[in-house]
């Protein structure tokens, strides 16, 4: 299913919390909303305008071609200690210094090697931090070295890791520990050009308790002994951002002879069920876009407290637990992540002006695998589903946060782009080239953009160069340059967006209509084939409130609280919240404590404190979560909370 990762956005949006945009910019005119295409760009060279705001590195003086990490894992002082190997190719004669992104980093030494193979002390200085970007470290390399080496320490609250106890993981024995590095807080766990536009290859010599099996977005070996040492090679280049560890107790079951899942013992069985279509994903996008590149495909099971549904980390997706609800319907998740694989991996945004590069990209494959796999009915519901959510932030958003690439100093963090954006309309744009060139001709146009752009970080300009001369130019009156400039620039849905019709949600919306108005609820019969894309249109296209007799009668017939689904849970809660009907208030609690993915708890808090006896339950109930969400989670409630406690201060001291 496509849906937002970012919904804090929209909560935010709705309760107007801090983070995101609210500026209320007059909404732009597409037609002249044109950042220069005239500004050509050629492969290598960055842009003025295409440069990441959101990195102190300076990558046209000096990069990182290497990185050799050490590191060992203490789950007694939840610190990762070690030390940073970089390889730099110098690229500016002039140059003599490196700049790099850290993030409450401890630094304990920093060694450049000299041309006589001695290592010797350099001089550095670590700024204070700003809130959004981390501390800029300047290292003094006056004879340009080739290997510089940081020695450092991290600290028990980088943004980018997660120490759980063991009583918060499954097994309840061994502790675990698992890192989130996009989009910036790869910089808090390791001193980095933590941009994208900057690649990479890295090895890793990691050392752990011997209970602790330690994996990586690197060669993971299914059969590596278990020991408290472990080795990592990862010989293809990527970004700061696919940097990833993870470390507890965890077994492997294999899907295929080159995909598996890692998770905890209790879990494996039912994950590897769950997922058992993904060799059949992964032969699907080979066949469409070429092979895959990354060797293995592994998909580690996190504990429910990842803030994220899924992150493409390669060679191991990370995964939420949440999608694994018995029945396949949301393992989209596993279609998208793979995805990346092609777009995202293979050809990276250089920057996160640019994200729909990757996420609209990813999202309208992910549209594609599950066509193919489940059929589509499927694939057009999860394309509604994602446009409702599209058509509603857009009602609430900056226009400027509406353009698929987005102008420089719009983005002041990385985690306010708006997901509806970047994923729905994104994928839409694709949809719409697709359905004007046809798949004959559009498939092979994306086949020949990963490879003409793999391993390479790229900027919207140059898809734009690359779509002007092989699609537009080569099948001329299909698409003109003023469409595509406002599909890529301008805010709101071009009226060129293909439509889609589902003829599985027309029935549910009859169903619901006939209940809404006065008539019985639909029969056992009918919604025995529902799925969980049915059930998420069925809530979402009821009225604002409803009474709780409505509700009790909804229950009652389906019993959607405490629904282990966390995708109908997500829509669910609100709906009670707003209604005012308490019935349901004992499984939040039970919900918003248990799960800490950002994307379905949200929308729970974003709705309760609106009230003051909400805004309680919000308050109680976060303060008895809090040690088990992760970072990235943490701050996302604190935010909301603590927008819905500020206008009431200004009348209360006037009482
Ligand atoms: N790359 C994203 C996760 C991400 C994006 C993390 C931006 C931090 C900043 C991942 O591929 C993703 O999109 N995950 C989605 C799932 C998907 C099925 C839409 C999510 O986590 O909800
Ligand atoms: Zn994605």
């Amino acid at each position: 299913m496509r849906t937002s990762i970012l919904t804090v956005c929209l909560v935010a949006a709705l309760t107007a919390a801090a983070g995101c945009s609210r500026d209320a910019a007059p909404a732009a005119d597409a037609s002249k909303t044109t950042a220069t295409p005239e500004a050509k760009v050629t492969d290598t060279a960055v842009a003025a305008a295409d440069r990441d705001e959101h990195s102190y590195a300076q990558p046209d003086l000096v990069r990182i071609d290497d990185l050799a990490l050490l590191l060992a894992v203490d789950f007694a002082s939840k610190t990762l200690t070690g030390s940073a190997t970089y390889t730099l190719a110098w690229t500016d004669p002039k140059a003599n210094q490196l700049v790099l992104d850290t993030r409450d980093l401890k630094i304990e030494k920093i060694v450049g090697e000299r041309d006589d193979g001695k290592w010797v002390d350099l001089k550095y200085s670590l700024a204070d931090a700003d809130k959004t970007l981390g501390s800029k470290l300047t290292i003094e390399a006056p004879d340009r070295n080739k290997r510089i080496r940081v020695s450092y320490a991290t600290s028990p609250s980088a943004s980018g890791l997660q120490w759980l106890e063991p009583s918060m993981t499954q097994g309840k024995k061994t502790p675990f520990m698992f890192s989130q590095s996009q989009q910036i807080h790869a910089r808090s766990w390791v001193p980095l050009q933590d941009t994208p536009s900057v690649r990479f290859t890295y090895t890793a010599h990691v050392t752990a308790p011997k209970d602790a099996m330690v994996l990586m977005s690197a060669d993971n070996d299914p059969k590596a002994a278990r020991d408290g040492d472990y080795e990592f090679k990862m010989p293809q280049k990527i970004p700061s951002y696919l940097l990833a560890i993870a470390a507890g107790d965890l077994v492997f079951q294999p899907i295929s002879n080159r995909s598996g899942v890692w998770a905890e013992p209790g879990m494996v069985k039912k994950a590897a069920t769950e997922f058992v279509d993904t060799e059949k994903m992964m032969e699907t996008t080979e066949k469409l876009y070429g092979p895959y590149r990354w060797e293995r495909y592994d998909i580690l099971v996190l504990p429910p407290s990842f803030p994220y549904g899924g992150m493409e980390n390669p060679r191991l997706t990370f995964a939420t637990p949440t999608v694994i609800v018995g029945d396949k319907s949301l393992v989209s998740l596993v279609a998208h992540e793979l995805a990346h694989s092609w777009s995202g991996n293979l050809v990276t945004f250089s920057s996160s002006k640019d994200a729909w590069l990757n996420e609209g990209f990813t999202s309208y494959v992910e549209n594609r695998i599950v066509e193919a796999l489940y059929g589509k009915e499927r694939s057009d519901m999860e394309s509604v589903i994602g446009r409702n959510e599209l058509a509603a932030e857009f009602k609430t958003i900056d226009p400027k946060l509406q353009a698929l690439a987005l102008k420089p100093g719009v983005l002041k963090d990385p985690d306010e782009a708006s997901s509806a954006t970047v994923y729905t309309k994104g994928a839409w744009f694709l949809q719409f080239l697709e359905q004007r060139y046809g798949r004959e001709v559009f498939d092979p146009f994306l086949r020949d953009y990963f490879n003409h752009f793999a391993f390479q970080s790229i900027a919207t300009t140059q898809f734009v160069d690359y779509a002007k001369a092989n699609l537009l130019a080569k099948h001329p009156g299909k698409v003109s340059e003023a469409e595509l400039d406002e599909w890529i620039y301008g805010s709101g849905i071009p009226k060129s967006a293909p439509a889609t019709v589902s003829p599985r949600f027309d029935a549910v919306d009859a169903a619901r209509k006939t209940w809404v108005d006065g008539g019985a609820l639909p029969d056992k019969a009918l919604t025995a084939k529902w799925t969980t894309q049915e059930w998420v249109h069925f809530i979402e296209g009821m009225p604002e409130k409803l009474s709780v007799d409505q509700l009790g009668a909804l229950d009652a017939a389906y019993k959607f609280t405490g629904t282990p689904n966390g995708e109908i849970a997500q829509r669910w809660y609100p709906l009670t919240v707003r209604s005012g009907y308490h019935q349901a208030d004992q499984a939040i609690a039970a919900f918003l404590t248990t799960i800490g993915r950002r994307k379905l708890i949200m929308p729970t808090y974003g709705e309760l404190v609106k009230t003051p006896e909400g805004l309680k339950l919000a308050e109680d109930t976060f303060a008895k979560a809090k040690p088990g969400y992760h970072p990235i989670t943490t701050g996302s409630v604190e935010a909301v909370i603590a927008k819905a406690k500020e206008p009431a201060q200004p009348s209360a001291a006037g009482q």
